[in-house]
């Protein structure tokens, strides 16, 4: 499974990215929101970091905006991926920029119908929201678990992203139930790296080394 960084912060992407364990980023109108900058702008810094899928996602709600919107986007690099809704403007727009040629990331994905649509509209991405899905009481992860599931019976090529990822547990988990991709934040990525053995390894390797060669 590879991995993706959800977020626009120039210094969290770059900072992740020199770790090499990057493939892509996802953004979306909250998380650009946040960074109080122009839209385009912090897209296109993006490109510049990671080489790899850069989701970006038009704001309109009717097909025909979306797409004006989204031949905009793709014109900042060649990375760009439109994300779109699973909704009837969004898969309307799915059909019509896949057609031609654009990459596209059906995002807010709660039922196995949802990503099977957007697959048959030519998605090339889904996005299910395993964290949301948990928050009203329901099981994020089975859900990835059906949509792969549905998609190897039916080979289907469209790539699983797990989003909404709020713990590392939702990342091992989103792995072994057969996503693609985990684009994940931050500071879930920092808390991935933490284990006590490691950190009490590097202690008495630390206080070894230290009690021969530094007394
Ligand atoms: O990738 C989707 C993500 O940004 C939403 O996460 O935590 O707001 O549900 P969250």
């Amino acid at each position: 499974m590879k991995l993706f960084i959800d977020t626009a912060n120039i210094a969290e992407i770059k900072e992740i990215a020199q770790l090499g364990i990057l493939s892509g980023v996802t953004t979306n109108p909250s998380l650009i929101a946040k960074e109080k900058r122009d839209f385009k702008e912090v897209v296109k810094e993006i490109t510049t970091i990671v080489d790899g899928p850069i989701s970006a996602e038009p704001v309109s709600e009717k097909a025909e905006e979306i797409i004006k919107e989204a031949e905009e986007l793709v014109k900042i690099h060649d990375n760009i991926v439109i994300k779109l809704t699973a909704t009837e403007e969004g898969l309307k727009a799915c059909h019509i920029l896949s057609k031609k040629g654009i990459k596209t990331n059906v995002t807010l994905v709660f039922s196995v119908n949802q990503a099977l649509m957007a697959s048959l509209a030519g998605a090339t991405y889904v996005s299910p929201f395993i964290g949301r899905v948990d928050d009203i009481n329901q099981d994020g992860i089975k859900l990835i678990e059906d949509i792969a599931d549905v998609f190897t019976i039916h080979d289907i090529k469209t790539k699983i992203i797990a989003a909404s990822i709020r713990n590392p547990l939702h990342v091992t988990n989103a792995a072994l139930a057969g996503a693609d991709i985990a684009t994940v934040p931050t500071k879930v990525i920092k808390a991935m790296f933490k284990h006590p053995l490691t950190e009490d390894g590097i202690r008495r390797f630390r206080e070894d080394w230290e009690s021969v060669y530094q007394k």
